[in-house]
């Protein structure tokens, strides 16, 4: 996919300066009476095949924005107006935290892919609260997901409980959660992998649910660098718990040379898809899986969906490569002969 000028102007800036004067951008298109209609114009993917119904949740089409993309929420009516699916907002955390120190997202330009090292940068629970109380009817169609990480500050054996204390106050707000249980670049020591880890932090949750009058589908965001046998705990624990689905795969860890944080983007690709059609084949289908990681064409998220994904998330192929990538995924994935 070629890119416009726009984004060979933008690649010539550092990636998170190149990210946030994107978003600033579509800040002042969402401001101006025409700037919602002309997103609409220029990218939204419009076919009704596209629409599917996934965890109980209606989705115009299966293509949002990952976790990290918009994580307080700033951009929710702009996003929509672009045409996305749904936006994974988050991670969220309960208390603003500044994130590691600029710069912290590096390009591997040669590989087309990034490294992550930001820590999960928040504005906090109230903050992202007030964006979304605060949705207008253009958001309407969009779905909202909300992604809860561990705050890098607290001690892990408080984990669990903040989790909790932001799935309750997120609850009757977004359409749905996903929990990440994937290498956070700040806190790499908290990767619950084990099943008692993974029960503990996700047993509140569904207790929790149980006593509520709506129902809120729970995922679990994996890391790509989990173990075969890893990652076959996290499908028993798919199988015998009331989870809803599984969103695979974060960013990579083990593949980040040695100042750390994650790897995004096309080296991830080939994991992702692999992951995905594991835990798809594992699961004969029966489960929603989230599919992330290197969909950085329209190809990508075509072979994505083809592995067994109900949904994508994107990230680093919005910000590397545009958002024209979004209409050109909708057409690469939307069923031909129609
Ligand atoms: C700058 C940046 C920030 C991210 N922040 C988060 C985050 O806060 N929580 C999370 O679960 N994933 C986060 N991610 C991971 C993405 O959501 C996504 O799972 C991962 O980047 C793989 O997809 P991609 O290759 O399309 O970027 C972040 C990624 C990037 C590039």
């Amino acid at each position: 996919m070629r890119r416009s000028l726009f984004q060979n102007m933008l690649w010539v800036l550092p990636a998170e300066v190149a990210h946030n004067v994107r978003m600033a951008l579509m800040g002042v298109a969402g401001k101006i009476p025409t700037g919602k209609w002309w997103l609409k114009v220029c990218h939204a993917p419009k076919h009704e095949l596209l629409q599917r119904e996934v965890f109980g949740v209606h989705f115009r089409n299966p293509i949002g924005i990952a976790a990290g993309f918009d994580p307080n929420g700033d951009r929710l009516n702009e996003l929509s107006a672009v045409g996305f699916g749904f936006v994974e907002i988050g991670s969220l955390v309960p208390r603003p935290q500044p994130g590691t120190p600029r710069p912290r997202l590096k390009r591997l330009r040669i590989a087309d892919s990034l490294i992550d090292n930001s820590g999960y940068p928040s504005r906090g629970m109230e903050h992202v609260l007030d964006n979304v109380r605060r949705r207008t009817k253009h958001t309407r169609d969009l779905v909202i997901g909300c992604n809860i990480g561990k705050l890098t500050a607290s001690h892990i054996d408080d984990t669990a409980k903040e989790y909790l204390r932001v799935f309750r106050n997120m609850y009757q707000y977004v359409d749905f959660f996903v929990i990440n249980v994937a290498c956070n670049t700040a806190s790499k020591q908290y990767v619950p992998r084990t099943r008692h880890e993974l029960l503990d932090l996700i047993e509140p949750l569904f207790e929790f649910r149980r006593g509520q009058l709506d129902y809120r589908p729970i995922l679990l965001k994996i890391s790509p660098d989990l173990s075969q046998a890893e990652l076959d705990t996290v499908i028993e624990v798919l199988i015998e718990t009331p989870l809803d689905g599984i969103e695979a795969v974060a960013g990579s860890c083990d593949m980040a040379p040695k100042g750390g944080g994650a790897v995004t983007g096309a080296m991830l690709t080939e994991r992702a898809i692999e992951v995905v059609r594991y835990i798809a084949q594992r699961t004969e289908h029966n489960y929603p899986i989230i599919g992330s990681g290197g969909m950085m064409t329209p190809d990508d998220v075509r072979r994505m969906m083809e592995a067994g994904a109900s949904l994508v998330a994107l990230n680093t192929g919005i910000r590397e490569n545009g958002l024209r990538l979004l209409r050109h995924a909708a057409r690469a994935i939307t069923p031909k002969n129609e």
